[in-house]
């Protein structure tokens, strides 16, 4: 008897510290991904960075117009691959009101699927099934414990939105808040397992009374069966038609069941090993947020604070330039976190910058300025512009301000939080192309702005830059007109940007009407094939695809991208706005 008493401690003693071993294992593989995605992320930066510097001088692109056929086949059947056939970003809606979500793509279905069989694997190896019932039971419940635990630090990690991964690893954040939501269901479905593979034999050794006396009777298992409960609810609420409809109370009540769960969950980790990480996990929310805190009062808080002068457009749209009260360097692509206290007290959304610029203060403004001011001056004040789309919540709220305000403009109290992005360079494409629908635009004007510059001061690989603008009327170039005369009146522009507008909705035929060879203006859609098509006959180097704009627009240009993967070499690369 004493010896079976032994050996099962013995075996007990195994098993918890093997059930750590595997939750460091666990660690350690998703590290060793990351490394191994580093690695090939690095390959690839490098391989573009060099074809961007082999295009100073003369005309050396010719090299990198085809790919290679594997990568081709690679890229066409993995990488830019929507799970099934071309569904990929163009949303499952129930009505308009109900949205389903999108598919992920094959990529990320194969991450998902790896990240779900290394849980399952992690839960059931070396269990000993054939030992008796109570004995099985109470491993699988240690281990699914452990390594829920675990992974609350990748759940935490994958979060934020000054994860370092995002620009380590150049994985948008979108890709990182898929992985944080599967992460999320599966620690949640370990919540239940451990929590299941306790009651269950509670019940069958006795009855429910037994399990109610053990809930009362103790801290710990109460503590857990809360946390469990949070967990749960933190699972059901988070549907991507619940998130959607209601975004602001969907952010607003997992903050707050998060931070129930982390609470108790933390009462109930008392004296086990599996409490370090969770404070792995506290200390990477607490960086994560400390830094956001650290950014807003930075931006914003200088001599004068930041305001921003909100405009209405004609098709639903505002204008917002925001007067920063720091000097504030953006790179194409990248998008800043609004806050306008006024309409949306704390909360934030995120924005594209479509234009940034330094605004020149006048010495006279405050009658002779000293030296010593002057010196302090050098660096002058940042205007930041955005364009923004009307939705249904904050964005509608501001919209009304403004066209309840002379002139449909008011200027408001604002923070901005940024910046954050900017993981797609095109600086190496000798052929560049960007489609854009509708508020889309705000994304590609830095970046035609950039490869305009570029091009004319010998920095960039692109010698053809097209962007087609696809919009309802032509009341909606309005938008972007002080920004596109500044990019239509730039050095040697003629000779490498061609724009095309598509106006889908046009009242008559007579406001269609091309103002020159290299703006044109078209009714009707666009054949995205046909326009590709043209771009790869004529190529010059390796070509960049991006698009922005709704899911329908995307899911076609990514379609004919990946039809034209062999020969040529053809990258594509999406913005979304939304995760
Ligand atoms: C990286 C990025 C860049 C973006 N850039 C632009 C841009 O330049 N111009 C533009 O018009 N829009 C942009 N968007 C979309 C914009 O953030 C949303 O339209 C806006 O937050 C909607 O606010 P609302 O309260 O009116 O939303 P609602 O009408 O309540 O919701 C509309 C949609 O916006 C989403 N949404 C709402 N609040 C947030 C939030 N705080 N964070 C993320 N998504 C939210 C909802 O899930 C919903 O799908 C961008 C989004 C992202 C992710
Ligand atoms: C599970 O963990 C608890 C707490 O550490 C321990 O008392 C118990 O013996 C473990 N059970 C098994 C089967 O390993």
């Amino acid at each position: 008897m004493a010896t079976i008493l032994e050996r099962r401690s013995g075996s007990q003693a195994f098993f918890e510290s093997f059930d750590d071993d595997l939750a460091r294992y666990s660690l350690l593989a998703l590290g060793c991904a990351a490394a191994a995605y580093y690695v090939w992320q690095l390959s690839l930066r490098f391989s573009s960075h060099l074809r961007r510097l082999s295009t100073f001088g003369d005309d050396k692109q010719r090299y990198y117009v085809s790919a290679s056929e594997r990568l081709s086949w690679f890229k066409t059947h993995l990488i830019y691959a929507p799970l099934f056939r071309t569904r990929h970003n163009r949303e499952f809606q129930l009505s308009s009101a109900i949205n389903m979500g999108n598919l992920p793509s094959r990529f990320h279905g194969l991450l998902v699927i790896g990240l779900i069989s290394m849980n399952v694997t992690l839960c059931v190896v070396t269990v000993p099934y054939r030992s008796e019932e109570d004995t099985v039971a109470g491993i699988i419940r240690n281990r699914s414990g452990t390594i829920a635990t675990v992974n609350l630090i990748p759940l935490v990690l994958t979060a934020g939105r000054n994860n370092p991964l995002i620009s380590l690893l150049h994985v948008p954040f979108d890709t990182w808040n898929l992985l944080h939501r599967w992460l999320g269901r599966i620690v949640a479905l370990q919540a239940l397992v451990h929590t299941f593979a306790w009651m269950v034999p509670k019940v069958q050794e006795g009855s429910w009374s037994v399990v109610a006396m053990s809930i009362k009777g103790s801290s710990f298992i109460m503590s857990g069966l809360v946390a469990t409960c949070s967990i749960t609810a933190l699972l059901i609420h988070s549907p991507s038609p619940i998130r959607h409809a209601f975004y602001e109370t969907f952010v607003h009540l997992h903050f707050a069941l998060v931070a129930v769960f982390m609470a108790f969950l933390w009462v109930h980790l008392k004296g086990f090993v599996a409490k370090n990480y969770l404070i792995v996990a506290l200390v990477f929310w607490v960086l994560e947020r400390s830094i956001r805190l650290f950014t807003l009062l930075y931006r914003n808080l200088g001599r004068v604070s930041t305001s921003a002068t909100v405009e209405a457009m004609p098709g639903d749209a505002m204008r917002i330039t925001l007067r920063m009260a720091r000097p504030w360097k953006f790179n194409p692509g990248q998008h800043l976190y609004l806050y306008i206290p006024a309409v949306g007290l704390w909360t934030s959304h995120p924005f594209s910058v479509a234009w940034s610029e330094a605004e020149e203060i006048s010495p006279d403004e405050k009658g002779l300025p000293t030296v010593q001011q002057d010196l302090l001056r050098t660096t002058d004040k940042t205007t930041v512009s955005l364009l923004v789309r009307r939705r249904t919540g904050m964005t509608d709220k501001l919209f009304k301000r403004a066209t309840n305000s002379i002139g449909n403009r008011v200027t408001l109290r604002a923070f901005a939080e940024g910046p954050y992005g900017n993981i797609h360079s095109m600086d190496s494409y000798g052929t560049v192309m960007l489609f854009a629908g509708g508020v889309g635009i705000t994304h590609h004007v830095p970046f035609v702005r950039h490869l305009v510059e570029g091009f004319a001061e010998g920095t960039v690989a692109a010698r053809r830059v097209t962007l087609v603008w696809i919009i309802q009327s032509p009341e909606h170039l309005e938008w972007i007109r002080p920004w596109m005369t500044k990019i239509l009146a730039m050095d040697r522009r003629r000779e490498v940007l061609r724009i095309m507008l598509f106006v889908t909705r046009p009242r008559n035929t007579k406001e269609i009407q091309s103002p020159s060879a290299t703006v044109q203006m078209f009714p009707g859609r666009p054949n995205i094939d046909t326009l590709v098509g043209m771009e790869v006959e004529n190529q010059i180097g390796a070509m960049g695809v991006l698009v922005c704009g709704n899911g329908s627009l995307s899911d076609d240009v990514r379609r004919v991208c990946r039809k034209r993967q062999s020969p040529s070499n053809v990258n594509y690369v999406e913005e979304s706005f939304s995760w």
